[in-house]
């Protein structure tokens, strides 16, 4: 199959769910891809999935680009959004179009994703109207963690309903492809998925959006922290990968690992002129 690309993304509002995930390294995103996943975020979660940081925040173009290229090298199929860090797009839309053509440019991604509503819509018209597709990012944003004072549900009152609802009018107006709607109630995600000619990708906001995208860390249950309520755990990975390690360590320490089936066949001992 041709490699998801976002015209196949927007075409798939009303006529069949977006799945999508993030990954970070070449050997996951290959399994997600072979699976047929549509589409993979390389986010920044990747700060907590893969850095051990407490937040996105900590994470750089640095980091982006090297898991970003790392994706793009295992996939084949799903499209993929590289997710601008922190400070990369927010100081001025020069520094965005650079920063955001590096990841098209250097590792080879499809798209880049952006947070903010309203207030980004010259950015993202900016990037659009250079070629470089961008998926938008309402609701829960969690590089504004340290406004928003915690991981938490968003769009509860009127006013915020309003406000998402013109955040979504406004990227849709600047030429997102998509828009990605964080931690919102089901309710508020069905409003803002019927008012956009754009596909809606929801994360912790119920089953009336477009698509969903989970991090795949949660997915996989490879977490060391209790999932979020909205994660559905497909795998519990983590005690599995210790119980391998455990038996590996304890095979070497009583010298059952190696066995003789994991020897090269033995020789005659040759001098080194007889093997040339
Ligand atoms: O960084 C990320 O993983 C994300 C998803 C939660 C949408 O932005």
């Amino acid at each position: 199959m041709k490699r998801w690309n976002t015209s196949k993304i927007r075409a798939a509002k009303g006529d069949h769910k977006i799945a999508c995930l993030t990954a970070y390294d070449y050997a996951l995103a290959k399994l997600a891809d072979n699976a047929g996943i549509h589409l993979i975020l390389v986010g920044d979660s990747l700060g907590m999935t893969t850095l051990g940081y407490p937040t996105t925040l900590p994470v750089t173009m640095t980091d982006m680009l090297h898991h970003t290229a790392a994706v793009v090298r295992g996939t084949t199929e799903a499209l993929v959004v590289a997710d601008m860090p922190f400070l990369s797009y927010q100081i001025s839309i020069e520094e965005a179009i650079r920063n955001a053509g590096r990841f098209l440019q250097e590792a080879g991604a499809d798209a880049v994703k952006i947070e903010g509503g309203a207030i980004r819509k010259e950015c993202v018209r900016a990037l659009t109207s250079n070629g470089i597709p961008v998926l938008g990012h309402i609701g829960l944003l969690p590089q504004s963690i340290n406004n928003i004072g915690g991981f938490k549900v968003q769009g509860k009152t009127r006013e915020a309903v309003e406000l998402l609802l013109e955040d979504a009018r406004q990227l849709t107006e600047a030429g997102v492809f998509g828009i990605v709607l964080e931690c919102v109630p089901p309710d508020v995600a069905a409003l803002v998925t019927a008012s956009v000619p754009v596909p809606v990708i929801g994360i912790g906001s119920g089953s009336a959006c477009d698509g969903q995208i989970l991090v795949m860390n949660d997915l996989l249950g490879l977490s060391h922290n209790p999932p979020a309520k909205f994660v559905k755990q497909y795998a519990s990975l983590a005690p599995r990968i210790e119980d391998a390690f455990c038996a590996y360590i304890k095979d070497v320490e009583i010298g059952d690992y190696p066995a003789p089936e994991h020897f090269y066949a033995s020789t005659q001992l040759k001098s080194s002129s007889e093997l040339n």
